[in-house]
C-alpha cells in the first residue's frame, strides 16, 4: 500500500484533501496547467500523435514506442524511489498507484519475448530525456515532480485514449497484453486522482522561483517527449507500410476533400441522379482515358468502313 491509501484507507475520496481548498492561480497545479498550456498543445499536435490517434500506429513503431517508455520511467522511478523520503518529493510519491515500469516490462515481454533485453536498445532522444532525470535525481531532486506531472498525468488523461486506439489498430488481445502501461489497476477514479495529485502539489513548500522553475522543467519534460516522438516518426518512415484490415482510408480532413476518389464515388452514388452520376464519373481521369480509347477505336472503325 503507498502512502497515499495507507493514511486515508484509500486516496482521495476519504481525505478529501482535494476539496479542501479553492485554488488560486499562485498554486503550483495551476501555475503547471498554465505554464505548459502551450507545450502541450504543441505535443498533441505532433505528426506521430495525431497519426497515432487516428489509429495510423504501425506495430513496429508501437513495440519501439514501448521500449523509449520502458526506458524512461524506469529511470523516473528509480530516481523517485531513491528520494522518495525528500519532502519534496514525498507528498507526490505514489509507486502503487501510477508507478508504470513493471507494467512496461510486461509489455516488452509481450512484444519482444523473453530475452527483450537483448533485443531492445535505448534511442538517441530517449537517453537524452534519461540523462536528464538521472541528472535531477542526483543534483536537484525537487526538479523530478516536473517530469513525474508530466507524464503521469498525461498517462491519465490522454493517455487513455491511447489505450482504446492502439488495442483496436494493432488488434490487441482485448485481456490487455502489450497495453499494461496505459492500465492504472490501483487508480479507480482517475479524475478523483488527478485532483489528489494536483492537492499535493499545491502542499509542497515552494517559493515562487522555485515554482517558476518547476514549470520550466514541466515544459522541458513536454520537450524531451516530443523529441521521442519526432524519433519515432522518422523511424516510422522506414519501416514498410502493414497489411491494414481493409477499412476505407481516414480523411485527414486536409487538402481538398474533392480530390479523395472515395468521395467522388459516395458524392455520385449519393446524388440519385444518373446523368450527374455519369457526368462526375467523366471527370475521373481513369474514365476520360477509357472514353478516348472508345473514341479511338470507333473512329479507326469508320475510317476502315470508308476505305
Ligand atoms: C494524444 C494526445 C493527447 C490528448 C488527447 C490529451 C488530452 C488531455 C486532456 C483531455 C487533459 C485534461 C485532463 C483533466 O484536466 O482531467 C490532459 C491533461 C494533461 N496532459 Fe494530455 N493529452 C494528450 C497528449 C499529452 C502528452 C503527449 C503529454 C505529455 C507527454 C500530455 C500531458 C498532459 C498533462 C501533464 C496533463 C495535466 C494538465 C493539468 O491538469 O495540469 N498530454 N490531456
Amino acid at each position: 500500500m503507498s502512502s497515499a491509501q495507507e493514511e486515508s484507507g484509500t486516496y482521495g475520496a476519504a481525505s478529501g484533501e482535494e476539496d479542501q481548498q479553492p485554488l488560486r492561480p499562485t498554486d503550483l497545479s495551476e501555475l503547471l496547467k498554465e505554464g505548459t498550456k502551450v507545450s502541450h498543445e504543441k505535443a498533441e499536435n505532433t505528426k506521430f500523435v495525431k497519426d497515432f490517434l487516428k489509429g495510423r500506429i504501425k506495430r513496429e513503431l508501437f513495440k519501439l514506442a514501448t521500449g523509449a517508455l520502458y526506458y524512461t520511467y524506469s529511470a523516473l522511478e528509480e530516481e523517485l524511489d531513491r528520494n522518495k523520503e525528500n519532502p519534496a518529493i514525498a507528498p507526490l510519491y505514489f509507486p502503487q498507484e501510477l508507478h508504470r515500469a513493471e507494467a512496461l516490462q510486461k509489455d516488452v515481454t509481450y512484444f519482444y519475448g523473453e530475452d527483450w533485453k537483448d533485443t531492445i536498445q535505448c534511442s538517441e532522444a530517449t537517453q537524452a530525456y534519461v540523462d536528464r532525470i538521472r541528472h535531477l535525481g542526483r543534483h536537484k531532486p525537487e526538479l523530478l515532480v516536473a517530469h513525474a506531472y508530466t507524464r503521469y498525468m498525461g498517462d491519465l488523461s490522454g493517455g487513455q485514449v491511447l489505450k482504446k486506439v492502439a488495442q483496436r489498430a494493432l488488434h490487441l488481445p482485448n485481456t490487455g497484453e502489450g497495453i499494461q502501461f496505459y492500465m492504472f489497476d490501483n487508480v479507480t477514479n482517475a479524475q478523483q486522482f488527478k485532483q489528489l495529485y494536483r492537492a499535493r502539489l499545491n502542499t509542497l513548500e515552494l517559493n515562487a522561483k522555485a515554482k517558476e522553475d518547476m514549470v520550466e522543467e514541466a515544459n522541458k519534460a513536454f520537450q524531451f517527449n516530443m523529441q521521442v516522438f519526432e524519433e519515432l516518426d522518422k523511424i516510422g518512415t522506414t519501416i514498410p507500410d502493414e497489411a491494414q484490415d481493409g477499412g476505407l482510408p481516414v480523411h485527414d480532413g486536409k487538402g481538398d476533400i474533392r480530390k479523395c476518389p472515395y468521395y467522388a464515388a459516395k458524392d455520385a452514388a449519393s446524388s440519385g441522379c444518373p446523368l450527374h452520376a455519369a457526368l462526375a464519373l467523366t471527370g475521373r481521369p481513369e474514365v476520360k482515358a477509357a472514353l478516348a480509347a472508345f473514341a479511338a477505336a470507333i473512329a479507326a472503325t469508320i475510317a476502315w468502313y470508308l476505305m
